[in-house]
């Protein structure tokens, strides 16, 4: 029958019947097709609107690619103490910052803060993650377009490095490899590397030059003096530009008050002479633990060099803009004074206004007596001087913020996803 029609109509009705079929079908479903098509088009609309007010989001992956003018550094270990100062600098000054941070030891409650302070999409990232997961690690530089690596990501208490040595191996040196692996994977070619005078030990002459031979005397600084040679030995092999810093003891906080220094109560125990002096100001323990008053120094108590926190972030975004390809730096970051931890508890109980109550007791192992930088090469190259040199003023500063976090960051924030 078909045919027959067909054949009956040809040549000219074949193409009438044709068309005329399927103006039947189409005027029978066109409305239910219609309807169809607008839903799918306002379901993408509404999709599109919800994902555009989400924080970071701009239609494409900003932190995937480069943009010409900008530079998007990993900061490993921002939610800690300096990473987290140093993230905030980098942000004021512009940079894109992906923080990677498995919240160990750190606070979501500081990156929660850097995240207000700049909700603009593409600036700032959290990524919750291990870096001793090679493969996380290695996926996170595939989806990232990272110009440079600040990795500050540590465990980082001497003491605590002498009752778990191989922690701070694994931590410390084998992660660095790990960074380090992923960063010539993926061509990331600049690396700001968190080192420490506890990579010289205990040396013989003061004050510490980058010449000074390293020989340290506990796994922390071990640890690092190795992560240190790993870095040299593949910066001889590559066109990378590397910086190691060697930071000394680091104090302060943001002098606007919007970050500060808050370990962990568990690590209160382990914690750095600035936490302590705050907590006993605070009534939160009974009175400071000194240990060790009979070192061959002025007053007996170990001599250390304070550098606050401010001006050591500075050192790494200068740092960072002096980096090279091909080229190594290592620098000291101290103020080239050495100040002895009886005069801190001082300056402290100034900067507190409150009469600290002070034991001193035996020596802890793995700490030296004295230690304090020779800072010119630093000052010379990089053009950096350390502008915060008033202890009792530093400490006043982070005085501040403390009271102000009886209870630390709010950690009732959830982690940002
Ligand atoms: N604070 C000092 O006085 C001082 C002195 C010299 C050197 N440093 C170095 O500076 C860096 C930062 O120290 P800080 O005082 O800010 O310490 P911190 O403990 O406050 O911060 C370290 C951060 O690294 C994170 N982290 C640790 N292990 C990680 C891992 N496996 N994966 C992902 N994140 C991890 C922690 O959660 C934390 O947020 C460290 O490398 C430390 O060795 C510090």
């Amino acid at each position: 029958m078909l045919t027959t029609s067909r054949s009956r109509n040809q040549p000219r009705a074949g193409r009438s019947w044709f068309f005329s079929g399927m103006d039947c079908s189409v005027s029978r479903r066109k409305p239910q097709l219609l309807v169809k098509i607008i839903m799918v088009v306002l379901l993408i609309a509404v999709c599109i609107f919800i994902l555009k007010q989400t924080p970071g989001f701009s239609g494409t992956n900003v932190f995937a690619k480069h943009d010409f003018g900008v530079t998007h550094v990993l900061v490993t270990g921002g939610a800690g103490y300096i990473g987290s100062h140093a993230t905030l600098r980098l942000l004021k000054d512009s940079y894109r910052v992906t923080i990677v941070d498995n919240l160990s030891r750190g606070n979501i409650g500081a990156v929660q803060i850097l995240l207000k302070l700049f909700p603009e999409p593409g600036r700032l990232q959290f990524i919750f993650a291990d870096l001793g997961d090679a493969k996380v690690v290695d996926r996170i530089f595939a989806q990232n377009a990272f110009d440079a690596v600040m990795h500050f990501a540590a465990v980082a208490y001497v003491g605590e490095s002498t009752l778990e040595p191989l922690r701070y191996y694994h931590n410390i040196t084998s992660n660095t490899l790990v960074i380090l692996e992923s960063m010539a994977k993926h061509g990331v070619k600049t690396l700001i590397y968190s080192s420490t005078c506890a990579t010289y030990g205990e040396p013989e002459k003061m004050p510490i030059t980058e010449k000074t031979p390293q020989f340290p005397i506990n796994p922390y600084g071990k640890a690092k003096k190795m992560a240190e040679d790993m870095i040299l030995d593949f910066s001889k092999t590559t066109d990378m530009a590397v910086m190691i810093l060697r930071y000394f003891n680091v104090i302060g906080s943001d002098p606007e008050g919007r970050l500060g220094e808050a370990p962990r109560p568990e690590l209160r125990e382990q914690g750095r002479i600035s936490g302590a002096c705050f907590d006993a100001a605070r009534g939160i323990i009974p009175g400071l633990k000194v240990k060790g008053a009979d070192y061959h120094t002025r007053d007996g108590t170990c001599i250390r060099d304070y550098i606050d926190v401010t001006d050591l972030v500075d050192a790494h975004v200068k740092a960072l803009d002096k980096a090279r390809p091909k080229n190594v730096g290592i620098y000291n970051v101290g103020t080239g004074k050495g100040r002895s931890v009886k005069e801190f508890v001082e300056a402290c109980k100034k900067a507190t206004g409150v009469d600290i109550k002070v034991d001193y007791l035996e020596r802890r192992p793995g700490d030296y007596a004295e230690v304090y930088s020779d800072p010119s090469k630093i000052n010379k190259e990089l053009n950096w001087t350390a502008e915060y040199t008033d202890l009792e003023q530093s400490l006043r500063i982070a005085w501040r913020w403390q009271k102000s976090h009886i209870n630390g960051y709010d950690t009732s924030l959830n982690i940002p996803t």
